[in-house]
């Protein structure tokens, strides 16, 4: 357990990462004074949390037999979903128990199927009665990949090819819609349940499942080979700092170094790829921040999950079908600045409301926090520097640069690497201006030694020895930080 290190009062005695004596007032259960030695952080790849059971569906290479009993089964479950959209009373059906429900279900399923002629042993009964259920209250085929804890991501691309990742890795799953009709179906049973619309005049949606799952849809004609649709999986327990380092996203060196950069206040950046982990690592982060602050959280879908009692959580909203009634990031922003924050986490700085992210985390709401989609630290000062270049707001290149470093104090660079492992692969304070470049010094790096025979990456977290350039200001707070974090060979 990575085991928190404790402030001391402003004239520090020595410095020790070993907590003293006395447990802190709140007794916060990092200081549990039993642990004694902190487990070593493996270097192999991030093992998925403890998983319960996965679904069936798992195998992505099927046999044809196998293959061939699922088509017949979806077949035969769409013409009984036919019928029992004749038969079945929809308005009571708002109101029936699951259990009442699923009897009527089974009661029609078995009646068409007499009607029918067809003869079902009575595993594939059961199959075909459970996808019923699926269709009926839930989201159809997609609806055991949303229960199954292992998915993290599911993608559509058209009715017949399902793709879902697990433990960072994609797989091809056995999954089918019977046509694109029925794939629009159940894009357009998300949709209106969040009173939105999707079709040719608007062909793009964003929303948010019942569970919380962020939802993206395209449709025909812009996707041109059938919809596409993405979700990520909403997961109620969020990764830990100490899951983070039991799966080898970071190391505990790294993890003290950002529990002092976010408990003093630093402006941090998690920067990183599309599904990296910048929003997982962003959640993390901020358990390092003080019970006792205000804290207001804005994002395009909420996904943030803070552990803090004082917590205000926005959300953006796009413009209804009239085009009417938006309300940006930007907007979210400036209202914040009013509603006396502590701290702003924004969850993704994509726009125009850049501009309002700086001028907050220069002007009294030290320590906001916000991700941004770049592939290096370098690359994620490029990105602002184009965002701001976008708003239209008339910046010399200098200034915007020296708004950025003066307002940007980390960069925490994460990526998913080949092997779906996902780790923070640097670490960068960004130190000032020289004339017109921003200066920054990498702090923590994750250093690739090879592959291993699995494709598994083989690496370790290595720091050059640089002292943080935030070493007084660590200090006058209470992190007296070991100088041996930042030994830890070249980078
Ligand atoms: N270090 C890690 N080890 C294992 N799984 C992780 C790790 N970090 C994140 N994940 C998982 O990866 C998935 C994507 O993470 P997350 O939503 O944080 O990514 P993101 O970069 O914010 O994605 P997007 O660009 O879509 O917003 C989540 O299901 C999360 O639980
Ligand atoms: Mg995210």
């Amino acid at each position: 357990m990575f085991r928190r290190f404790e402030k001391k009062p402003a004239k520090p005695a020595a410095p020790s990462l070993v907590p003293g004596g006395k447990a802190p007032e709140a007794a916060k259960p990092a200081a549990k004074p039993a642990a004694k030695t902190a487990p070593a952080v493996g270097l192999d790849i991030p093992k998925p949390a403890p998983k319960p059971k996965p679904a069936q569906s798992a195998a992505s290479q099927m046999d044809p037999k196998e293959e061939k009993r699922m088509a017949r089964l979806l077949d035969i479950r769409m013409d009984l979903h036919k019928r029992l959209l004749e038969t079945l009373n929809l308005a009571a059906l708002e109101r029936a128990s699951d259990e009442d429900l699923r009897r009527e279900v089974s009661a029609i399923a078995r009646e068409g199927l007499r009607e029918m002629g067809i003869v079902l042993n009575a595993s594939d009964q059961e199959e075909v009665i459970q996808g019923l259920m699926d269709e009926v209250v839930g989201l159809g085929p997609i609806q055991p990949l949303l229960d199954d804890p292992t998915v993290n991501d599911i993608l559509i691309n058209g009715s017949q090819q399902i793709f879902v990742e697990r433990a960072g890795k994609l797989e091809l799953t056995p999954v089918r819609f019977k046509d694109e009709r029925h794939l629009m179906r159940i894009i357009d049973k998300i949709v209106s349940a969040v009173g939105r619309r999707v079709d040719e005049s608007s062909p793009y949606v964003d929303a948010r499942l019942a569970d919380g799952s962020r939802f993206n849809a395209m449709v025909p004609p812009c996707a041109v080979d059938g919809s596409l649709v993405s979700i990520r999986k909403f997961t109620k327990e969020k990764l830990s700092i100490d899951q983070l380092i039991e799966f080898g996203a970071f190391n505990e060196a790294m993890a003290t170094y950002l529990q002092a950069a976010v408990s003093t206040r630093l402006n941090i950046i998690v920067s990183g790829g599309t599904g990296s982990g910048k929003t997982t690592t962003l959640n993390a982060l901020s358990g390092f921040i003080d019970d006792a602050e205000r804290i207001v959280t804005i994002e395009d879908t909420a996904e943030l999950q803070l552990q803090q009692v004082h917590v205000g959580r926005m959300e953006s909203r796009p413009a209804n079908v009239e085009g009417k009634g938006e309300v940006s990031q930007r907007d979210l922003l400036r209202n914040a600045l009013r509603m006396r924050p502590d701290r702003i986490i924004v969850g993704e700085t994509r726009g125009d409301e850049v501009i309002d992210m700086l001028q907050a985390m220069n002007t009294g709401h030290d320590g906001s926090m916000t991700t941004i989609h770049a592939n290096s630290a370098r690359d994620a000062i490029a990105r602002l520097e184009n965002m701001i270049a976008m708003t239209g707001v008339e910046l010399p290149l200098k200034a915007s640069r020296a708004q950025i470093a003066s307002a940007v104090n980390l960069i925490v660079q994460i990526s998913r690497l080949q092997d779906g492992s996902r780790r923070m692969i640097s670490i960068t304070e960004i130190t000032g201006m020289e004339g017109d470049i921003i200066q920054m010094q990498e702090i923590f790096k994750f250093k690739r030694t090879g592959i291993d025979e699995n494709g598994k990456i083989l690496g370790e977290f290595v720091s050059g020895g640089l002292r943080s350039a935030y070493t007084e200001r660590f200090k006058q707070w209470g992190f007296e930080l070991p100088s041996d974090i930042y030994a830890g060979g070249d980078l």
